[in-house]
């Protein structure tokens, strides 16, 4: 049974058993963040996209842990020129890997890094992960897209991760949308809060998503699914 942790903004870490992997490593300027990047001990850091609130402290973790990073061809050949362990994939291709599979999926968003966003880093993705007998959806940042219904349809979603904060991503009345579509069973928010233009009320959107069970998780809260 896979246990999430939740550290703020869109980074969880899953762990199943010896398989530790995380999610959009964003800790050190995370002012929601309950831990830092040398607390990280991971086999598997999983990219969503190149924005620095997602790469985050990927480069760094990977070296200390000799970590694999798992993202779209042109993020994971970037870490790789970092000195990072990497195995690239790209939207709709998926791949074995000994704690499980991942599928990546789309998002509609963009994928630039440093202080101007001008290295190339590919297209924004969502993930799908298998593991311990569960399937994650994790959307990445991405505004509301009709084939996340395809997506619910084909997988049945144990537990998604979908942004709620606006701006930059969906907001409430969208996100709510996205977890008609996606029908999982749980629905944790992410991506809100970290700063004033992504602020959002997570209780309304709890009162509004019908169907599935929305999981508030504060930074550091964990949950076994
Ligand atoms: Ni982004
Ligand atoms: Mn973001």
């Amino acid at each position: 049974m896979p246990q999430i942790r939740f550290l703020g903004h869109s980074c969880v870490t899953i762990t199943e058993g010896n398989h530790k992997l995380i999610v959009d490593p964003f800790l050190n300027d995370n002012p929601l963040s309950p831990v830092k990047a040398d607390d990280i001990d991971v086999n598997y850091i999983l990219l969503t996209h190149g924005h620095g609130d997602h790469l985050g402290d990927a480069v760094s973790i990977g070296k200390r842990c000799k970590a694999t990073v798992i993202a779209n061809f042109e993020l994971a050949t970037y870490c790789g020129k970092q000195g990072l362990e990497f195995h690239p994939m790209h939207i709709g291709g998926s791949h074995d890997f000994d704690f499980g599979r991942v599928k990546l999926t789309i998002a509609h968003h963009g994928g630039g890094y440093g202080p101007d966003a001008s290295i190339y880093t590919g297209p924004a993705t969502g993930m799908l992960v298998f593991i311990g007998g569960k399937t994650i959806y994790h959307a990445g940042d991405t505004g509301l897209f009709y084939d996340m219904k395809l997506i619910g349809e084909m997988n049945k979603i144990d537990l998604a991760f979908v942004p709620i904060g606006d701006n930059f991503t969906m907001g409430i009345t969208d996100a709510v949308k996205a977890v008609e579509f996606l029908n999982p069973v749980k629905v944790v928010p992410i991506h809100y809060n970290t700063w004033p233009p992504i602020e959002a009320n997570a209780n309304e959107f709890a009162a509004r998503v019908k169907k599935a069970e929305t999981v508030i998780l504060n930074p550091g809260d964990t949950l076994d699914i």
